[in-house]
């Protein structure tokens, strides 16, 4: 995926990108302020490189450092979104929901037909998130989570058929 910039209705402009090395320090920044039980850098710089993980950061003025960044992990006609997180001051601007877009286009491309994710619980705004972007709730995994021990929620979003496959599937948009 190359980069591609949007412009939201109060005209700020962001860039999406992929990730390299040296972001790494500002995305730990984020995902220590963001997570009770945050990724160390190491986590993160496995998955710098491309396919199978997708790894995406987001640019924001005024200074176009890292506002945010989405991890998603693509295995044959599945992917598990494993990460996302926006800077809390950047928050509520519409970039979660434009890297999510994003990598969904992205994994249809690569043949991708169900995403999946868990949640904790109680993440209100990032079940407000996934239900945005048509994830539905498909099942619970009891206690998954620490630092505090929480239940995740599953959920999945069925991904659009390519343009070609067509005729090969009825069933696109089958949750939505
Ligand atoms: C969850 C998170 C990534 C959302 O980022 P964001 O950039 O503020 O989200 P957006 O502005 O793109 O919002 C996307 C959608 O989610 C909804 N949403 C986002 N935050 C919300 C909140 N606090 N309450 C209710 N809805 C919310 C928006 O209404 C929006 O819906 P719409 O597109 O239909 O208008 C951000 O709050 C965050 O980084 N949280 C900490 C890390 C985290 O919890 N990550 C998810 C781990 S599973």
């Amino acid at each position: 995926m190359g980069s591609h910039a949007w412009t939201s209705p109060d005209n700020v402009t962001a860039l999406l990108r992929s990730a390299v090395d040296a972001d790494l320090n500002d995305i730990v920044e984020i995902e220590r302020s963001s997570f009770a039980d945050p990724w160390t850098e190491e986590s993160f710089r496995r998955l710098l490189g491309g396919h199978p993980a997708i790894f995406q950061v987001v640019e924001n003025p005024p200074d176009f450092r890292v506002a945010g960044y989405v991890i998603a992990f693509a295995i044959g006609e599945d992917a598990e979104l494993l990460n996302v997180a926006v800077e809390s001051k950047f928050r509520g601007r519409g970039l979660a929901g434009r890297m999510l877009d994003a990598v969904l286009i992205e994994l249809g491309g690569l043949g991708v037909r169900t995403a999946f994710l868990e949640v904790r619980e109680s993440n209100s705004a990032a079940r407000a998130l996934y239900g945005s972007r048509g994830f539905i709730e498909i099942g619970r995994r009891r206690n998954y989570y620490r630092r505090p021990v929480e239940d995740a929620l599953v959920m999945r979003r069925i991904l659009e058929v390519a343009e070609g496959d067509k005729e090969k599937s009825a069933g696109s948009f089958a949750d939505r």
